[in-house]
């Protein structure tokens, strides 16, 4: 499925997509693990497939006055939905292919991929991307709240858009990430989550 088919699936379903989850949950879910992130209250942080804004929201929540959210999503619906509830000067919204960022080289302290990693039909060119946009020494996040059968599980229910992307194991999203120039420090894959936390090399 190409890129157009998938942001018309996204487009489809921005309306209903934060009833599939209960809200209050999800948001403690992500504010804790952020924490253990250690995302620091004064970082710009690249929040890659925002969907309708849970993480960027739960971002704010950490952030000081000085941090920022840099929100991105291919789905210009997604990305009304995520503005419709979120009014903070923090927040950048884009609506962009995370192939593409419209950032500036080394813009960012953070990305964190949260729940769409297996939605990216090129992952080393997504990595290299994200790699780019991030200052040597910026840490990247692939997380999921979920584990990885679980969202497998979703996807092959899903519509046809996306009922081939696959999260793999952990160690195969390692080796992308080592590819794309990162150091990788930390891989989860477990039945309640999956996270491969990674560094940018200094160059
Ligand atoms: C499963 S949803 C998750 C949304 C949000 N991260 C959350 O957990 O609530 C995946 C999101 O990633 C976006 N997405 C998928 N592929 C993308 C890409 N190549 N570039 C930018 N956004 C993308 C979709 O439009 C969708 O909003």
């Amino acid at each position: 499925m190409n890129g157009n088919g998938r942001v018309a699936y996204f487009d489809g379903i921005a309306d209903k997509w934060d009833g599939f989850d209960d809200p209050a949950a999800l948001g403690t879910r992500l504010r804790e693990g952020i924490e253990e992130l250690g995302v620091g209250q004064d970082e710009t942080v690249l929040d890659v497939g925002c969907g309708t804004g849970n993480l960027t929201n739960a971002l704010l929540d950490r952030l000081s006055s000085s941090g920022r959210v840099i929100s991105v999503d291919f789905s210009p619906k997604m990305i009304a939905v995520a503005k419709g509830k979120i009014q903070d000067r923090r927040v950048t919204w884009h609506v962009a292919d995370a192939r593409r960022l419209p950032l500036a080289s080394e813009s960012c302290d953070r990305v964190i991929c949260y729940s769409v990693w297996p939605h990216f039909e090129d992952r080393r060119a997504v990595a290299e991307e994200l790699s780019r946009v991030l200052r040597p020494m910026g840490r990247l996040h692939v997380w999921h709240t979920i584990g990885r059968g679980k969202v497998n599980e979703i996807h092959a229910g899903a519509g046809e858009a996306v009922r081939g992307d696959v999260l793999q194991p952990a160690q195969a999203t390692a080796e992308v990430l080592v590819a794309a120039g990162f150091e990788v420090t930390t891989t989860v894959d477990a039945e309640g989550g999956y996270l491969v936390s990674a560094t940018k090399l200094d160059a």
